[in-house]
Formats: structure tokens, C-alpha cells, sequence
């Protein structure tokens, strides 16, 4: 059971030997591809002289190990299946190997594969291992040439990292393409591909004068759909350049689209690789969302650039350090050129649903975790979007123009090295002079803090007291935690002006301090009162304005209080808040309701306060679209300290009926107000429309008169888009009336059978339904022609929906449960990477009832009798332990 040991943060040391140099020639074959590596070696000055040299392998078939020159006898070495160690090596030498490969098995989709007929690579985190013998750790980083050799015909397009440097023909209609990769790396950013592929080129000319070549390498039948996508990375090239100061650093920057990828995309030097779902976009084949997601993927991985290649991790543990910096920076971003407000709310509610979730379930881990079985089971909420959190905290702290001194010290100092978080962390502390080390346990520490907030305003002193207190519940492994240093961003809400009054905080000396009308206190300790002083009225507190730190923040808001902010709070994100805490309180008393057996009254305020955001609809549609959005069922369950689905599922739906038919004709109004006859454009005003005008649809649908459908059966022919044809769809398929729903999605299903991201959608349509019969229907979906296991996004689109499907997934006959544990067990053998994403919703079997929770555990324990990867084995007993 050697391979379910767990790896120790503590138990770093440096590589024995580091490679300063890597030569590589690839002869491409589908079951027996050749990888001659050429290695130059020397002594890691850190370490002892006299060891052995040990490189990762996985799966190679070993055919030649020669040590400058000399071919090695077979005593001189020894692989197994997981390395090659070889006992005596000189000080500084050259390695040569010589490996076979089998491309065409490879499903797990780590190291090279094959997909639809292309050769492409995955390397991040340990995928280098299944190419070639090599230190295969992101603190070896070395330059690279690369040749490939391949078939003339099949595989007219050889790309590697870097620039083309030579190119020939080759005997046996075979030719090669060298590239050359300047920079150093390690190798989890080497990257190959080879195919029939055609490019759409465009140019970016750096801020120094530097002349980028712009390539999107995609399958023929999609290079209409590549213009998004290419306008998105030309303009996070400018926003890194005037944000951060970063520009690119070679003479090309190419993205390749593949329809099989375990991730998003990938960061590789200089040739991005992209699941095409993250790349392609279309007007009449992409949402909005897709849209939305596309310019934020390319920015992300550009933004690796910097925040993770020329400056990389010295270790796996460090992944937040790339990670969460370059989420929140694509965060950023996407917040400057499109709607802030809207960007914030989207994150947050989906942060709040469920990273909160991951932290508090038996898989919770810190944003620098220290200890692991499977390192690709860590690409999670906490890593990346828990650790953007925590680099926006930062921001907050130190304000942004230190912040920006910092990133650039950080840039200056560590570029071209593989460091770890505190050396980031490090550098905010220059620049700023703040001492930070308190703050170091936002990565330390598991588990969301909760803060308590009470505050009382003294009439006679005009002195407001806010008292906080914070305490993290106990996660696996952690059973105590430490305050953190949490800043509050906040203001002071005047309750007869409705504006933001001065802040004005005391401190300990007996002095005050003027801070302004909204602004960051420091949260420290367990339990801090904030004393603010000359409060010329009372007022509401607008708590953690922004969400500025990543915790649950409780306060006995009235719920008028919660109306007074919803429309007077001067911060975008917490009037939207205040909307959400208020229909909480509704939705709370109806489910208690239900779960009496009590006639359930819906909350006349709450028709109020959607009535008065009806009646005045601002500017800003996408803002109002959110405010008018319920919580999710994932969100409201985060809420429950039991989570009844049924009940949850018939409160927020009681909710959605009432506010129809009450405001029936404000969602009419809304809805026709909104039509939009300009050519499609993924403009923020635009989505911003389409969003609103969907929502008043969903309202409507909700009771389904002839008006409602009528409008809904209109627009699913008649739009051109595929953000109304989806949503127009979504409504019909999700309906009670099955004679809306098959024709729809027959008709729908015809029309984009050639399409594979179009059939995801489809299916994801489908098998999110309400009605009951949705288990047999996901059965009989995986035996459609459009469905494979093997295709990451299928599994997503169709098993990963089902499970979020809460009423279904989690039926009280347990067949939900039997059929993704039957899907894990066999992507096991597929793909373990996968197969230990989509156990998740399994694993948060303690939030249940004692009836589910049983039925949960049963199929975990039968997944548990399998003969498991790795991957699957660590999230099981995480789970059952
Ligand atoms: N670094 C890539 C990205 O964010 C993700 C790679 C994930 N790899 C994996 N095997 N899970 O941006
Ligand atoms: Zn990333």
C-alpha cells in the first residue's frame, strides 16, 4: 500500500540533484510513442554529495539509461513502477533514457493522451512522471528543447512551449518541429500537442514595444467560435500591464482547445491548453455565463504568467500561493470590465454555497495544507477561491497601492524561483510595515470562522459599540483554533438620513481616529468592542461590506433593518446581502412550517421589498437580476443545521409562487421592458438585460398560466441566443407539463446533436428537473450515443448535475446515492481524478438526516471494497473516518 502513503509539508528538503538543462525528442505513435530524454544534472548545492539520484515514473516502459555517454549495466540501476533510482552518479553528468508510452490508454488524461485524434499533454500537478524518468517537482525548473516527430499527414501541427526553432521532413511521410523554451520551469508547465488543427492568429504589441504572436489553435469545425476568447486574452494582456505592471515574455502566446480535459485549462509556458468548453463561445451556442467564464479562464491562466510560471511553488503545499493570487486577480479583472457589483455577488454566492460546504465537511483542509495522500485531490474551493479570499483580505489591509508595491517586490525579488506563501506574505509586510504574522493562520487553519456582531448606540454620547466575536469550529485533525486577524469592512448607516455617517474610532490612548464613511477595522482578537464616537444618529450597521474577509457574520438584524439596508446601504454588495438575510428569515419560517405540517403564509415584507425593487429599477439590470434571484437550495441547506431537502425545496418554492402571483405584472413589465433587438454581444448591459428579463420569466413560469408559456414557448424558437433559448428551455423541460418539455428538448436535442458542448447542456437541462423520474432518466442518458465516461465534460454535465439535483440525488429510496457511487466505481479504473471530484455530494453525508446518512455511508463503504487509485481512497476515508 506503498502508494497511499501521505506526503508532509514538514518533511521538505531540496532535491538531491536539480536539472539545469532538458532535451527532449518525441517520436509520436498511438499505443507506442518513444521519449528520449536528455538531462543536464549536477548537485544540488544544498544537499549531501554521495546520493543516490531518484526520478519519478509512472507507468513507463524503460528501454535505454545511459550516464554521459555510457550505457548503464543492469545492476547500475534499478525501476520500479513508480521510479528510476540509480545509486552512483557523478557531481554534474548528462542523463539520456529512453521510454515507451501508450497514448491511447491513457484515460485518466495525466501525461500525454489522446483526444478526438490529437496528441495534447496534462502535467500539472504529476503528470510529467507518466512521459519521461525525471524530478518531477515544481522546485527542479530547468530550460527545455523540444522535438516532435510525427505522422506528415495526420499531424500536420507540432506545437511545444516556447518558439519554433527548427523544422524538417523526415523519412516514412513523418516530420519534426523543434522548440525552444527560454525561461526555466518545472516541468508540470511543459506542454505538447500534435493534430490536424487549424489557428486563428491575431497580434498584442507589449507596453515596451514587443510584438506577440496571438494563436488559437482549435478543430476546424470551431474556428467560428474563437473571437471571445481572443478579444478576452488581448485584454488581460493590457490589464495585467496597467494593474500589475507584468508583460509577456516571449514571442508567441498559443491556446489550444481539447474536448477531453479534467480541468479548465492549463497554464503551460507559452501554449495554454484549454478544455474547449473553457475556450469556445458562440452566440447561438454559448450562455452569457459561458461567455463570462471564458474571458475569465483566459485571463487566469495568462495571469499564471507571472503569478505562478516565472514565480512558481517550491511544493505542492504552496499551490495557493499561484492559485489563490491569480484568482483573485482574475477576480479583479473580470470585476473591472464588466459589472463589479454583479462580479462580486456571483462569487461570493457561490463561495458562501460552496466552499463554506467543503469547510465544514470531512474533506475541510487549511489554504496551505500539511499533509496529503493525492495531491490532485487539492485543487479545491479552499485552494483557490478560499486563498483569493485571503489575497483579497490582504488588499484590504494594506490598501492597493501597497498592495501593488508588494506584488511587485514579490515579482522583483522572486523571479525565476519556486518560493513558498510566506515569502509572499513576506513582502506585503515590507512594503507596508504591518506585522502579519497573526494573519499567516488564514492559511494554517481550517474551517470558516463565525463572527457574532452586537451594537448599541448610546443616544446620550452619541457612542456607537460594536462588539465581535470570532470563533472557527473544530475541523479533521484541528480541534483548536486561534483568533485571526479578520478585517471588517464596514459603515455606519444613518436610520433617519439613510447615509453612510462619519467613522470615528476610538482608541485605547483615549484619542480617536477619523476613518471616513466606510471603512476596514482590524479584527484581532476573540472578543474587541469598537468603540465609534460623535454618531449623530442611529444608526444600522452595513457589516463586512464587500464580503472583506471569508466568514459567517451573524447579527440580530430586524427585518426591518434588513428592508432599511436593502434600499438605503450604499454598498452594492450588502444592499444585495441585506435581500438575501431578509428572505433567509422567510425562508427559515416556512420550512419550519413544512416540517410542522403547518399552512405555510408567505412574508408580506418580503413581497414589499421585492415589490419596491420592481417599482424602481435603477440602471443596473444584472444587479437588480441578482437581487431578484432566490437563494439557491445548496445555499438555503449551508443555512439548516439538519438539512431537509424536501423542505427546502418546498419553502423556496412556496416563495417563488407567491412572490409571482403577487407582483405578477411588475415580472410582465419587466420582462417586455427588457427585450433586446441588437445584434448579440456579450456587453455587461446586455447580459445584464438578458439576466433580468429571465428572471421575471422564471417568476412567471412559476405558475405557468397561458401567458407565461406562451411567452416561454416564443422565445425558445425565436431567439437567436442561446442565454434565452437555454433559459426558455430550462423553464419548459422543468416544468410540471411534459407536453411543453419533450417536444422541446427533442427538438433542441435534433437541431445540436453535432455539437458536444451544446449536448452538455442538454443534458445538464434534463437531468436537473424537478419531477421525480429523473434517476431512471440519467441511466438511460449515459447509454445516448453523446454520452461517454470517458469525457470529463460529459460526467460534469450530466452525473455532477444530477447529484446537485437536491430533491432527486438525495431520494429517500437511495437510488441517487446507488448511482453515482456505481459511476465513481467504475471512473476509478477510468479516471481516478475525476471519479474523486464527483464523490463530493457523497461525502457531506453528515449534514443529513439519519434515514439519508445511513444510505450515504452504505455506498461509501461499498465504494470503499473496491480496489481503489489513490484519489478515490483518500476522499473515502476523509470521509468515513
Ligand atoms: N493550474 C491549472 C489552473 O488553474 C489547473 C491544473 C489542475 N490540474 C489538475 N490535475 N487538477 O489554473
Ligand atoms: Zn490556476
Amino acid at each position: 500500500m506503498s502508494e497511499m502513503q501521505a506526503t508532509y509539508l514538514k518533511d521538505y528538503l531540496p532535491p538531491a540533484y536539480r536539472v539545469t538543462h532538458t532535451e527532449l525528442t518525441f517520436d509520436l505513435d498511438p499505443t507506442a510513442t518513444r521519449v528520449k530524454a536528455r538531462l543536464h544534472l549536477e548537485r544540488h548545492p544544498e544537499r549531501e554529495a554521495g546520493l543516490p539520484l531518484v526520478l519519478d515514473g509512472e507507468g513507463l516502459t524503460l528501454k535505454q539509461v545511459a550516464i554521459d555517454g555510457q550505457p548503464l549495466e543492469a545492476d547500475e540501476f534499478e525501476a520500479d513502477a513508480h521510479s528510476l533510482t540509480i545509486a552512483r552518479v557523478p557531481e554534474r553528468f548528462r542523463l539520456d533514457t529512453e521510454v515507451e508510452i501508450a497514448p491511447d490508454t491513457n484515460t485518466a488524461l495525466e501525461g500525454l493522451y489522446r483526444s478526438n485524434g490529437m496528441y495534447c499533454t496534462q502535467c500539472e500537478p504529476e503528470g510529467f512522471r507518466r512521459i519521461t524518468f525525471y524530478p518531477d517537482r515544481p522546485d527542479v525548473m530547468a530550460t527545455f528543447s523540444t522535438t516532435v516527430i510525427g505522422d506528415r499527414e495526420s499531424l500536420p501541427v507540432l506545437l511545444s512551449n516556447g518558439n519554433p526553432v527548427e523544422q524538417g521532413e523526415l523519412p516514412d511521410q513523418r516530420h519534426f518541429v523543434t522548440w525552444e523554451d527560454p525561461h526555466p520551469k518545472p516541468s508540470y508547465l511543459f506542454a505538447l500537442v500534435a493534430g490536424s488543427l487549424e489557428k486563428v492568429e491575431d497580434h498584442f504589441t507589449t507596453q515596451s514595444g514587443r510584438e506577440v504572436l496571438l494563436q488559437i489553435w482549435v478543430e476546424p469545425e470551431n474556428l467560428d467560435k474563437t473571437d471571445h476568447a481572443m478579444a478576452s486574452l488581448k485584454r488581460a494582456m493590457r490589464w495585467d500591464e496597467e494593474t500589475y505592471g507584468r508583460e509577456y515574455d516571449l514571442d508567441r502566446f498559443m491556446i489550444v482547445a481539447v474536448n477531453d480535459f479534467n480541468m479548465g485549462a492549463m497554464e503551460n509556458k507559452g501554449l495554454n491548453i484549454f478544455n474547449s468548453a473553457a475556450v469556445l463561445t458562440h452566440p447561438q451556442t454559448a450562455t452569457d455565463a459561458a461567455f463570462q467564464r471564458v474571458e475569465g479562464i483566459v485571463a487566469h491562466e495568462y495571469f499564471h504568467n507571472w503569478s505562478g510560471n516565472r514565480v512558481t511553488c517550491r511544493d505542492w503545499f504552496q499551490l495557493s500561493l499561484k492559485e489563490g493570487f491569480t484568482v483573485f486577480r482574475d477576480q479583479t479583472f473580470s470585476a473591472d470590465v464588466n459589472s463589479a457589483p454583479v462580479k462580486r455577488i456571483e462569487d461570493v454566492s457561490f463561495f458562501r454555497t460552496a466552499q463554506f460546504a467543503e469547510d465544514a465537511g470531512p474533506t475541510a483542509h487549511p489554504v496551505r495544507p500539511d499533509h496529503y495522500i493525492e495531491i490532485s485531490n487539492f485543487y479545491t474551493l479552499t485552494i483557490y477561491e478560499k486563498g483569493a479570499e485571503v489575497v483579497r483580505m490582504l488588499r484590504h489591509l494594506l490598501g492597493w497601492e501597497d498592495f501593488r508595491r508588494g506584488s511587485d517586490l514579490y515579482f522583483a525579488r522572486f523571479d525565476g524561483q519556486a518560493v513558498r506563501i510566506e515569502d509572499f506574505v513576506a513582502c506585503m509586510a515590507e512594503v507596508s510595515g504591518l506585522d502579519l504574522d497573526q494573519f499567516m493562520r488564514w492559511y494554517a487553519q481550517a474551517g470558516t470562522p463565525e463572527i457574532d456582531a452586537h451594537g448599541e448606540y448610546d443616544y446620550a454620547t452619541g457612542e456607537y459599540h460594536l462588539r465581535l466575536s470570532q470563533r472557527t469550529p473544530a475541523t479533521p485533525g484541528q480541534s483548536e483554533k486561534l483568533p485571526l486577524h479578520v478585517p471588517i469592512r464596514l459603515g455606519l448607516v444613518g436610520t433617519k438620513s439613510g447615509h453612510d455617517l462619519t467613522l470615528k474610532l476610538a482608541d485605547a490612548a483615549g484619542g480617536s481616529e477619523t476613518l471616513g464613511k466606510d471603512a476596514v477595522i482590524h479584527l484581532r482578537e476573540a472578543e474587541q468592542t469598537f468603540v465609534f464616537q460623535d454618531v449623530e444618529e442611529a444608526p444600522v450597521p452595513s457589516l463586512l461590506r464587500g464580503f472583506s474577509a471569508p466568514v459567517k457574520l451573524r447579527y440580530p438584524y430586524s427585518r426591518e433593518e434588513l428592508a432599511f439596508l436593502l434600499t438605503h446601504d450604499s454598498d452594492g454588495f450588502n444592499r444585495w446581502d441585506a435581500g438575501q438575510r431578509l428572505t433567509m428569515l422567510a425562508l427559515d419560517d416556512l420550512i419550519a412550517a413544512h416540517r410542522n405540517g403547518v399552512e405555510k403564509v408567505m412574508d408580506v415584507r418580503l413581497v414589499e421589498a421585492y415589490r419596491s425593487l420592481l417599482d424602481e429599477p435603477g440602471d443596473d439590470q444584472a444587479v437588480l437580476a441578482e437581487m431578484l434571484t432566490l437563494p439557491s437550495e445548496a445555499y438555503i441547506a449551508e443555512q439548516q443545521p439538519v438539512v431537509d431537502v424536501d423542505a427546502i425545496h418546498a419553502a423556496r418554492e412556496f416563495v417563488r409562487q407567491s412572490l409571482a402571483w403577487q407582483l405578477r405584472d411588475a415580472f410582465l413589465a419587466v420582462y417586455r421592458d427588457n427585450q433586446n433587438d441588437e445584434p448579440y454581444a456579450p456587453t455587461p448591459e446586455q447580459i445584464g438585460r438578458r439576466k433580468l428579463k429571465n428572471v421575471a420569466l422564471a417568476y412567471l413560469m412559476s405558475i405557468a398560466d397561458d401567458e407565461a408559456i406562451g411567452l416561454t414557448q416564443a422565445q425558445f424558437k425565436n431567439s437567436g441566443n442561446m442565454t434565452d433559448v437555454r433559459a426558455a428551455l430550462t423553464l419548459l423541460a422543468h416544468s410540471d407539463r411534459s407536453d411543453l418539455a419533450e417536444p422541446a428538448l427533442k427538438a433542441f436535442g435534433e437541431q445540436w446533436a453535432h455539437d458536444p458542448l451544446v449536448m452538455d447542456q442538454w443534458f445538464t437541462i434534463q437531468v436537473t428537473r424537478p419531477q421525480p423520474d429523473v434517476i431512471e432518466r440519467v441511466r438511460f442518458l449515459m447509454e445516448h450515443p453523446a454520452f461517454s465516461l470517458k469525457n470529463p465534460n460529459k460526467v460534469r454535465a450530466l452525473i455532477g448535475a444530477f447529484a446537485q439535483n437536491r430533491v432527486n440525488f438525495h431520494r429517500l429510496d437511495g437510488q441517487g446515492y446507488k448511482l453515482l457511487a456505481d459511476v465513481v466505481i467504475e471512473l476509478n479504473r477510468l479516471n481516478p481524478e475525476i471519479a474523486a471530484r464527483i464523490i463530493t455530494p457523497l461525502t457531506r453525508w453528515q449534514r443529513f438526516d439519519e434515514e439519508r446518512q445511513v444510505l450515504m455511508k452504505a455506498e461509501l463503504e461499498r465504494i470503499r471494497g473496491e480496489k481503489l487509485s489513490p484519489n478515490v481512497y483518500e476522499m473515502v476515508e476523509r470521509a468515513l473516518a
